[in-house]
């Protein structure tokens, strides 16, 4: 009998609506997901993070204290891109201990943790920290295709991560790419092998989903990672209710499906009623187009929004066909977070200004080593180009950085907010964006609080 991780409040609605799921609309369904027989709930981490503060102007740290109160029984989850926790660069290490003893504290038991490039480096301190304090951890494995990417990769960055210490292995697949098959063979590997849950994630894009669920169950797999329609199939995970009857009936979730029937009902509704302009049709067809070029959907939003602002749009064909060009350049990075983003604006560059005339500031960072090791060899002309004017590194990039946390509490202090360690942590996480949500979100609040400071003066000077 397989367990379910449900995604519907994290990856589900970041991938269908641009992570714009609100607390208040989550609130209706917690106690019924606590019910529903889930293994875990992946409520937290990746995007939503960003987005709650940048364009909800919701706290974070409050949405997740809002479901742990209201999911007592069933684990949370929480996705961690290792040293760069929920943004885009390496922090440094005192960040990474603090937000994970505070996410931990605030309610997440379990963390998965990845990293872009499968560098372990990049795990070792949000790894060592969730297990000091006492969380289950998820090792993922970032999966993709190319020459460097075989099963003997894979089960390499296994042993590494289980060396490690991790408590399960999440074979990641972002883009949807990964078929039946090759999940039953990695699965089959990495139980064979190692005595831990093995749980498998992966988006219906090109529509292959249930068929690798069933695969991976079939092979032995402990977990996988489903959501609740409406905020499911496309780019997200696939409906629950498809799932349970696709698979064995010996090896079925012991979900109670008419709980899920009456979530599925309510996310209708409220979809319906503020959301159905977020969701596009387009989210939702199967694109067989994935299976060719491997670029994950958010990238390709992302590549559209960039090409638009150059008044480009009419070479995204172009730009996504010099996508794998730019990946072999640089060594077959997978294509998540921040490596995507980085990989896409260069493959722009070449096709808008000609082929590596200009070359990103983050890709010569990447070139350089400042992200972590690249999976295969750099083109040597790009890297011996990019060595002339940056220095290569081979240590942990983590370990050139100095200190944060001190300073941004300094700079919260003079911020009219109140100091806790989660406002600092949010602070150095995104300090501009946190500037201007604090404002929004704390500038009534601060002015009433300063109202009964005055009146309480006054009634003690009486
Ligand atoms: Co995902």
């Amino acid at each position: 009998m397989v367990g379910v991780v449900d995604t519907t409040l994290r990856d589900a609605h970041q991938s269908l609506i641009a992570t714009r799921f609100r607390t208040e609309d989550m609130v209706p369904i917690l106690e019924k997901l606590d019910r529903a027989g889930f293994y875990s709930l992946e409520v937290w981490g990746g995007a939503t993070f960003d987005v709650a503060i940048r364009y909800l102007k919701e706290d974070p740290w409050e949405r997740l204290r809002t479901i742990r109160e209201n999911v007592k029984k069933t684990k949370l989850q929480m996705l961690l891109r290792g040293q760069n926790l929920v943004g885009y660069r390496h922090y440094a290490d005192d960040v990474v201990d603090k937000f994970v003893e505070l996410a931990y504290r605030n309610g997440i038991d379990i963390f998965r943790i990845f990293d872009a490039l499968n560098d372990s480096r990049n795990l070792v301190a949000s790894i060592k920290k969730a297990k000091s304090v006492g969380a289950i951890v998820q090792g993922a494995i970032c999966y993709t295709i190319s020459p460097i990417h075989t099963v003997d990769y894979y089960v390499k960055f296994a042993e590494e991560l289980v060396s490690l210490g991790v408590d399960m292995i999440t074979i990641k697949d972002m883009a949807g790419i990964l078929d039946p098959y090759k999940a039953y063979t990695l699965v089959r590997e990495f139980k064979k092998r190692f005595n831990i849950p093995v749980d498998v994630h992966t988006h219906t894009t090109s529509g292959m989903a249930v068929a690798t669920y069933v695969k991976s169950v079939e092979a032995g797999a402990d977990l996988i990672d489903t959501a609740i329609s409406p905020l499911a199939f496309g780019t997200a995970q696939p409906g629950i209710q498809t799932v349970y009857f696709s698979l064995r009936e010996d090896l079925r979730p012991s979900v109670d499906l008419k709980v899920v029937n009456e979530i599925s009902e309510y996310l209708e509704n409220v979809i319906n009623q503020k959301y159905s302009k977020l969701l596009t049709i387009k989210a939702l067809i199967p694109d067989h187009n994935v299976l060719f070029h491997q670029i994950p959907g958010g990238m390709i939003t992302n590549l559209i929004a960039q090409l638009k602002e150059l008044k480009a749009e009419h070479r995204l064909k172009e730009v996504l066909e010099e996508v794998p060009k730019v990946r072999e350049d640089l060594g077959w990075p997978p294509l998540v977070t921040p490596l995507s983003q980085i990989v896409g604006t260069q493959a722009a560059l070449n096709v808008l200004l000609g082929k590596y005339k200009v070359i990103a500031k983050e890709v010569m960072d990447y070139v350089a080593g400042y992200y972590g090791k690249p999976p295969g060899p750099i083109n040597i002309e790009i890297k011996e180009r990019v060595l002339k004017n940056t220095k290569e590194i081979t240590v942990r990039p983590a370990d050139l950085l100095e200190m944060e946390l001190e300073r941004c509490a300094e700079e919260v202090r003079k911020i009219d907010v109140p100091f806790t360690d989660e406002n600092i942590v949010t602070y150095c996480l995104f300090p501009d964006v946190a500037r201007e949500f604090f404002r929004e979100y704390y500038g009534e609040y601060m002015k009433k609080i300063r109202e009964l400071e005055v009146e309480a003066m006054i009634s003690y000077s009486q």
